[in-house]
Parts: C-alpha cells; sequence; structure tokens
C-alpha cells in the first residue's frame, strides 16, 4: 500500500491531515496581518467619529442600509474612475463592527461623504423619488421625527474606547450634550458627510 493510500482510506487520518493543512494555510494568510502596520494603523488624518456621527451610524446599522450598500471601494478602475481612492485598511480600524459589506443594491457609500449637500441627504433619506424619480431605495420619514436623548451616548463612547478608538474624557463627557436633541436625520446625515473623506482627495 503506498503512503498517501494509507490516508485515502481512512477518514480519522484523512480528516487530521485535512484540519491540519488548513489550519497551516490558515495561519500563514492571517497571522502576518497582525504585525503589519498598513492594516492596523489608522491612515493620516483619520478622525475616531463623533458623538452624533457615531449615533448616526449605529441608525444605518439599524436601518440594514448595509444590506444595499457596501462601504468598500475595490481597486479595481472601474471602481475608482467611479467612487474615488479604492479602500484601504486603515480608514476602517476604528469602525466596530466594520460596514464594508457586500450587497450593492445601491452604489457604495465608502466615499460619499462631502459629495452632495446635507440638503440633498434629508431630501434623499426622506423620500429617496424627491430627487432620484427612479430610485429604489426606501424612504426613511421617521428619521426627521425621531430624536435622540443622548443617554446612552457617553457608555458607546466608552465601549469604543476600550476596544482601541482613541476619544478623550471630554469626549466622552461631552457625548449626551452633542446628540441630545437631534434628530436621527441629523446624526445620520452628519454620519454619511464623514465617510471616506480622510482619502477622499487622494486619486
Ligand atoms: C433596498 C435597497 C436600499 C436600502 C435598504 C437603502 N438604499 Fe440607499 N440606495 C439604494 C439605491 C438603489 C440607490 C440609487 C438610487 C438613489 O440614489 O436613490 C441608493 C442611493 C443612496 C445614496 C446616494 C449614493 C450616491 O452616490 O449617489 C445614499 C447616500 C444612500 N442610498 C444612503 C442610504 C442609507 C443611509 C440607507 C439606510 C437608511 C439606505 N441608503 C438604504 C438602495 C437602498
Amino acid at each position: 500500500m503506498k503512503k498517501h493510500e494509507v490516508l485515502e482510506t481512512n477518514v480519522g487520518l484523512m480528516a487530521l491531515f485535512m484540519v491540519l493543512a488548513v489550519s497551516i494555510g490558515g495561519l500563514v494568510q492571517i497571522v502576518p496581518l497582525f504585525f503589519q502596520s498598513e492594516v492596523n494603523e489608522p491612515v493620516a488624518g483619520l478622525k475616531p467619529y463623533t458623538a452624533l456621527q457615531l449615533e448616526g451610524r449605529d441608525i444605518y446599522i439599524r436601518e440594514g442600509c448595509v444590506g444595499c450598500h457596501s462601504q468598500m471601494v475595490r481597486p479595481f478602475r472601474a471602481e475608482t474612475e467611479r467612487y474615488g481612492h479604492y479602500s484601504v485598511a486603515g480608514e476602517s480600524v476604528w469602525d466596530h463592527p466594520f460596514l464594508w459589506g457586500s450587497k450593492r443594491t445601491g452604489p457604495d457609500l465608502a466615499r460619499v461623504g462631502a459629495r452632495y449637500s446635507d440638503d440633498w441627504h434629508r431630501a434623499h433619506l426622506y423620500n429617496p423619488r424627491n430627487v432620484v424619480p427612479e430610485s429604489k431605495m426606501p424612504a426613511y420619514p421617521w428619521l426627521v421625527e425621531n430624536h435622540l436623548d443622548g443617554l446612552n451616548s457617553a457608555t458607546k463612547l466608552e465601549a469604543m474606547r476600550t476596544l482601541g478608538v482613541p476619544y478623550s474624557d471630554a469626549d466622552i463627557a461631552g457625548a449626551q450634550a452633542a446628540v441630545a436633541g437631534k434628530s436621527e436625520m441629523d446624526a445620520l446625515v452628519a454620519y454619511l458627510q464623514v465617510l471616506g473623506t480622510s482619502l477622499k482627495n487622494k486619486r
């Protein structure tokens, strides 16, 4: 019996060697990433989300925007011509959880910040058909009516800080005041307007 046949005719041994082979493959791919500054350090000029932007991000998650919009420009010409500089890992190091997504019913939003005015976003989110007649995006009119009390904002910033986002004590102390009374629309637009702006002007 050839040596490889021993392996192929013994399920237990085969499974063991498969696990071994896959683990080595995985380790070789994954472990070096922990030591590359390119993927675990923020890009120059990256700022943590403000308390309001962070609330906006939570609304983005709650409303399922990520189910139709990716936030990940791939390094292909067709993508960079349309959206701008491709996404780099250093832009997402403070995003917990990251929202790269994979479904694109609508356009990628990784570089949407500062592309439209605040008023455009408000009109669009209130009812996309008001500004893009053929749009299939759902309307989110309640964002105007719902207001934030900011009671959890400081805790949210603190939670982010334990994950390595460099919030100062002053940021955390001021979080509730920065958010209280603002509408969900204010928060979501603030979030959208900052997306991808740290690399925005690179092409
Ligand atoms: C059912 C899929 C769907 C969902 C859910 C959805 N969108 Fe969209 N979105 C689209 C489509 C399709 C377009 C393109 C047409 C348009 O501009 O309205 C779009 C366009 C956009 C644009 C304009 C992008 C550009 O570059 O022109 C923004 C900003 C946007 N969506 C934000 C959001 C946000 C924020 C949410 C969550 C509150 C959301 N979308 C939820 C489908 C969706």
